[in-house]
């Protein structure tokens, strides 16, 4: 009886299960033999994605995934599969058992070149059923390593200075392709071993530390390595090449500072100041520029940069006087074209100027010495006493005086004392004589080995006095008898307006009887007979 009673229990729960099982079937088109089981979705069934990692070592065929219709307990159903990796390039990636809806992969997937297929399945009775959409992931595996997309990359230092990418092919959800960047060495390790820092995760590459100089290590190599796995998995390396530019941190210094000149010279190079300056050659950070900042009395001087702007040319922008200031201490400030990029000690030079005496001659002041007097002024008499200044200060020297064109030989001079005296009689009416001036040039010099000579000029103006006849310049008159005309004599007479016209006319004893004179015009005289 117990056993009867377990049978029908027995019977009653299969039968329960049976239609449970059924009613799945029913409700189950096609029943996917994955974990997981189905999910529901709106109305419709979905078939999870079935993941398969790539690269897997086989061996192949690998069984995959089943698919049976529900039908297929019923009818003989064939399966097939559709679409790319299936009858569509890719080809024949996945096969499926045309009885037993057993879906299989025939070779390794390779992710970064397919990461997903979208295959369609669909069997062979009658169409109750659609064809559905299976979707099969690649899960990625770490098979790529990090690549730069370039081999060597060069910066220039003046922040922030290059920027690494490189790329990894893997699955970028993944930490297969997280790359993480590091500077795996730095060559010259000079001045510090890590004078650069690399942002792991941007790759970009940033001075750390100071103390670059150019002059020093133009140049810093880094290899970078690039690993994915957040730092952890597979590495790539490149050279970071990194150029370090100028900056104007060297201040240029003189070699030189001590100079003679001779005074009295304008315009004349008095030193040329060479500097040296370790920033590049012949950029604005070591192009100089001058200026001098003391000692510059009265504009003596003047600085200018040289053609090849590595030295500064002083020259004399007035003239010089020894006697005035020997000595003068320039302070000559030499900077950069372009700025300082440090607070660096800016270099100066105290030029010592010795200005050199020179002989220079005596100078008559004024220049022109004039001297009104009359032309019948009697010999000896003084004219001038002609004094020049001999600028020579510093040397003992006579001053003498010469007279240089005296050519009516009217005057006589003193050497020594630079008396002028009358020598001859002088006449304003000598052809020496122009505009009632008689000049000379003068000379004063001085009593060196090669002596100075300053000139100057000696003006007489002459007073006319009445020291001229008139005089008739005809000494013959022809008249004619018969038709006589009066005869046009003319009055002569040297001296100036005031000593000269008008002029009288009168006829000698008896020729009166017979002859008249009359003036006709200032200095014409007609002369006819009664
Ligand atoms: C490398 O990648 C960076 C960032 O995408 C880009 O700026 C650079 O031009 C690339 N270099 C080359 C040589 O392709
Ligand atoms: C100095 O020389 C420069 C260039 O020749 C010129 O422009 C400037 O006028 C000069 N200055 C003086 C004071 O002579
Ligand atoms: C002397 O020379 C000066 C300059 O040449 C001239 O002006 C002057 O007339 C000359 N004097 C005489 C007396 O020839
Ligand atoms: C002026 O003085 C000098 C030096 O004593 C002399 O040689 C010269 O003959 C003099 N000239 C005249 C015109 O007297
Ligand atoms: C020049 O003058 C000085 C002083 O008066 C005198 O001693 C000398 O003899 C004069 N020289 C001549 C050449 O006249
Ligand atoms: C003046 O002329 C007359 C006539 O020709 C002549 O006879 C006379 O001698 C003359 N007188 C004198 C002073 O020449
Ligand atoms: C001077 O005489 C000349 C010649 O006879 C004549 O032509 C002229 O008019 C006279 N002049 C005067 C101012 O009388």
């Amino acid at each position: 009886e117990d056993s009867t009673k377990r049978m029908i229990n027995k019977i009653k729960y299969n039968t329960r299960l049976n239609r449970l099982l059924s009613q799945i079937n029913e409700l189950l088109s096609w029943r996917p033999l994955i974990a997981g089981g189905l999910n529901r979705m709106k109305r419709e069934w979905v078939i999870p994605h079935i993941n398969f990692a790539e690269n897997d070592r086989g061996p192949y065929p690998k069984y995959m995934v089943e698919i049976k219709s529900s039908k297929a307990r019923k009818v003989a159903i064939t399966y097939k599969i559709t679409g790319p990796g299936a009858d569509e390039p890719p080809e024949g990636i996945f096969t499926i058992d045309e009885r037993s809806g057993a879906m299989y992969v025939t070779q390794a997937l390779d992710r970064e070149k397919k990461a997903r297929y979208k295959v369609s399945h669909k069997h062979s009775s009658h169409n109750a059923e659609q064809p559905m959409e299976l979707i099969i992931n690649v899960i990625d595996q770490n098979d790529n390593s990090p690549e730069f997309n370039t081999s060597v990359l060069t910066g220039r230092v003046n922040e922030p200075v290059l920027k690494v990418t490189a790329e990894d092919k893997d699955d970028p959800t993944t930490k297969n392709a997280i790359i993480r960047y590091r500077i795996k060495s730095q060559t010259p390790t000079m001045p510090k071993e890590e004078m650069f820092a690399i942002n792991a995760v941007s790759g970009v590459v940033r001075l750390k530390e100071g103390g670059l100089d150019r002059e020093t290590h133009p140049e810093y190599k880094l290899i970078i390595q690039a690993a994915d796995m957040e730092g952890e998995g597979r590495t790539a390396t490149c050279t970071a090449v990194i150029i370090i530019t100028d900056s104007n941190d060297n201040a240029p210094k003189f070699t030189e500072s001590s100079v003679s000149v001779y005074e009295n010279a304008i315009g004349v190079e008095v030193a040329r100041l060479k500097v040296t300056d370790m920033d590049e050659a012949g950029s604005p950070n070591s192009n100089t520029k001058y200026s001098i900042i003391k000692g510059n009395e009265g504009g003596a001087f003047n600085i200018t940069v040289g053609p090849n702007k590595m030295e500064g040319i002083i020259t004399t922008a007035k003239e010089l006087d020894f006697e005035g200031l020997s000595v003068y201490k320039l302070l000559v400030v030499v900077t950069n074209e372009a700025p300082f990029s440090l607070p660096v000690p800016t270099a100066t030079a105290t030029v010592t100027v010795n200005v050199i005496d020179r002989n220079e001659a005596p100078v008559f002041s004024p220049a022109e010495v004039q001297v009104t007097l009359s032309e019948d002024m009697k010999t000896d008499t003084s004219v001038v006493e002609l004094k020049a200044k001999d600028p020579d200060t510093a040397r003992k020297q006579q001053v003498r005086y010469k007279l240089l064109n005296d050519t009516a030989r009217w005057l006589s001079n003193n050497s020594s004392t630079g008396l002028v005296q009358i020598a001859r009689s002088m006449d304003r009416e000598s052809r020496y004589v122009i505009d009632n001036k008689y000049t000379v040039l003068i000379l004063a010099y001085d009593d060196d080995i090669i002596p100075a000579t300053g000139t100057g000029t000696l003006v007489v103006s002459l007073l006319d006095v009445n020291d001229h006849f008139p005089v008739i310049k005809q000494r013959k008159a022809i008249l004619c008898n018969t038709d006589p005309l009066p005869a046009l004599l003319d009055i002569v007479d040297l001296d100036g307006p005031g000593h000269a016209g008008p002029f009288t006319v009168e006829l000698i004893a008896g020729h009166k009887t017979n002859w008249t004179v009359k003036i006709n015009h200032t200095s014409k005289v007609l002369c006819s007979r009664k």
